[in-house]
């Protein structure tokens, strides 16, 4: 059993058994991270909370900076206490140790800007070659896209412009005598173009600054724990690849469900909607991990190969199929946690008349020899009645069955895999009850994170910046994965703009605290399935 310390001023480095089998433990090189957006709400709730907890875990380098970069003009001890308050609230392991976090915030500095003004980053470099000479960090950086998508194609022009972020000698050139040149990194937040058309432009137009190989698109969903189990559950066990197929295989639920509402992302949401929100981006990048085929290697190429085949190989789906196979609402008023909550159209900065979705049920195919003809349900929504994301493989039933009363089943065996929360996996399978007779109950074989390994899991957010640190871009989406996954998904929402302009497809509702429409019901019903209760 691992244990968390209890001395908070002794930071003990544990092992961390849910990392084995995926990548060294390496420690990256000195660098300097950048954040834009640094008074947002991703920079509080997420990001400088991961770097604290990487520093805790002694996973950063000893010579490392942050440089905070947004419009409000603010010291860098304001900027400090805000971030201690961040952290503090935020973090994984609080309260945060008072002896670390001045050690910590010895390295954070704060840099007013703006993100179209040339002047902003040649001030910006300035600064961080006086913080890189101080603390000896030899110029290799991290840029952090924490700013609306709007700016991310500005930020990035005005990097290049003020020569913040060269590109790398081209693949396979002679290198230089002596140590390396330091590297540039760019993480760029979600989401990534609204469609295929902006995605592709947005692609061309950072291309022109950067090589694919300094880009890190992040998913925060690759960085979860039991995400990345996936890859070690089907490719570092022998006995569940065999079944990985369309011959066993009968149907496969992947659920995305959110008790909170639009909170106070209500402007985004407006825009966005849950196919962009969440199914473009987290639920494809799960189905993609699932389906692929063994890639030849643990390297960034290799695995992303593989997830790209899944991607293109998702079937269209025609208009004739769009009512069978489509199905999106928006919550109305009802209930979450037993308390009364309004309905979406109610929500700040959402419009009283607004048609985005905010749930969505999908059935897919994906046209390959392994899943030909085996049906994927997605379904992704807010105000549902917990959060839980799952994926569960429902496999056929036994193909001739000695036991029960003739005509009757016995239920199919589900393999449910628990992405969040109980993060673990579990295992249904039908079981002789005690007694005299053959009769048969479910019953489940269960792996729970929590009480096999003792260990809380770690942040996306932690993992995904220190794979980028460490120049790792596995678990994170390349240019032709997001131009595969928005190809397929803006088909659906051209679909749906022609049935608005039409007059038809009205949206149904939901109300809140419930699973969803009795549409999403009727595409499980109709093939003779149902939705698997998370
Ligand atoms: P916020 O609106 O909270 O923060 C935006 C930040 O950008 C602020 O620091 C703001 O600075 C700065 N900014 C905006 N315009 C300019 C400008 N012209 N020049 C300089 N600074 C500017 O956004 P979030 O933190 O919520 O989101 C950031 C990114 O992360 C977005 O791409 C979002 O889609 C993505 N994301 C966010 C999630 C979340 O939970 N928040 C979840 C997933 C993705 P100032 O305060 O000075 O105006
Ligand atoms: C974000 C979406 O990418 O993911 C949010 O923009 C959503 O709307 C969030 O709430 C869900 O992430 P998690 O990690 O809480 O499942």
């Amino acid at each position: 059993m691992f244990e968390t310390p209890d001395a908070p001023s002794a930071p003990a480095v544990l092992p961390n058994p849910l990392r084995e089998g995926l990548a060294e433990e390496r420690v990256p090189e000195p660098a300097a991270m950048v954040i834009f957006g640094a008074s947002g709400d991703l920079a509080h709730r997420k990001l400088l909370p991961a770097l604290y907890s990487l520093t805790r875990d002694r996973l950063l380098p000893a010579r490392f900076a942050i440089v905070g970069f947004a419009r409000r003009a603010v010291s860098d001890e304001v900027f400090r206490e805000e971030m201690r308050a961040a952290c503090n609230e935020h973090a994984r392991r609080r309260p945060i140790d008072p002896d670390l976090w001045s050690a910590f915030a010895r390295n954070i500095f704060y840099q007013q800007g703006e993100y179209e003004d040339p002047a902003s980053f040649l001030a910006l470099k300035q600064r961080l070659a006086d913080i890189e000479r101080t603390l000896g960090l030899h110029g290799n950086r991290v840029f952090y896209l924490a700013t609306p998508p709007s700016s991310f194609a500005s930020v990035i022009r005005s990097l290049g412009e003020a020569e913040l972020a060269p590109k790398p000698p081209p693949l396979g050139a002679p290198q230089p005598p002596g140590a390396p040149p330091p590297f540039a990194r760019v993480i760029i937040e979600k989401p990534f173009g609204t469609d295929l058309e902006t995605a592709r432009a947005l692609n061309r137009h950072i291309h022109e600054t950067l090589d694919e190989r300094q880009i890190y698109r992040i998913d925060h969903y690759l960085g979860k724990e039991t995400v990345q189990n996936l890859l070690v559950f089907r490719f570092a066990n022998g006995i569940f690849e065999p079944v990985w197929n369309n011959r066993f295989v009968d149907h496969v639920q992947i659920t995305g469900a959110e008790s909170i509402g639009v909170e106070t992302r209500g402007g985004y949401f407006e825009q966005a909607g849950s196919l962009r929100d969440m199914v473009q981006n987290h639920l494809l990048q799960v189905l993609s991990l699932f389906a692929m085929e063994p890639p030849i290697a643990f390297d960034p190429d290799a695995v992303r190969d593989e997830k790209l085949k899944v991607l293109k190989a998702l079937r269209y789906i025609p208009a004739s199929d769009f009512e069978t196979h489509v199905v999106r609402a928006q919550y109305a008023a009802g209930s979450s946690g037993g308390e009364a909550v309004r309905g979406y159209r109610q929500e700040p900065h959402v419009s009283p008349s607004s048609a985005t979705e905010t749930f969505v049920a999908l059935k897919l195919f994906i046209d390959s020899w392994r899943w030909a003809g085996v049906p994927f349900y997605l379904r992704s929504g807010k105000r549902l009645p917990k959060r839980v994301t799952e994926i569960a493989v429902h496999f056929k039933e036994a193909p001739h069955l000695l036991f029960g009363r003739r005509g009757e089943s016995i239920r199919p065996n589900v393999l449910a895999i628990r992405i969040q929360p109980d993060e673990g996996i579990a295992l249904n399978f039908g079981s002789k009850l005690p007694g005299p007779a053959m009769e048969i109950a479910p019953v489940s074989m269960e792996f729970r994170y929590g009480s096999s390994f003792g260990v809380e899991p770690p942040e996306a957010y932690e993992r995904l910046l220190l794979d980028c640190l460490l120049g790792d871009s596995t678990l994170f989406t390349r240019a032709d994965e997001v131009e595969a996954s928005w190809a397929w998904v803006s088909r659906i929402h051209r679909r749906w703009a022609e049935e608005t302009a039409s007059g038809a497809g009205a949206l149904p509702t939901y109300p809140a605290g419930s699973w969803g429409p009795p549409a999403a019901d009727r595409l499980m019903t109709a093939d003779g399935r149902a939705w698997r209760l998370p």
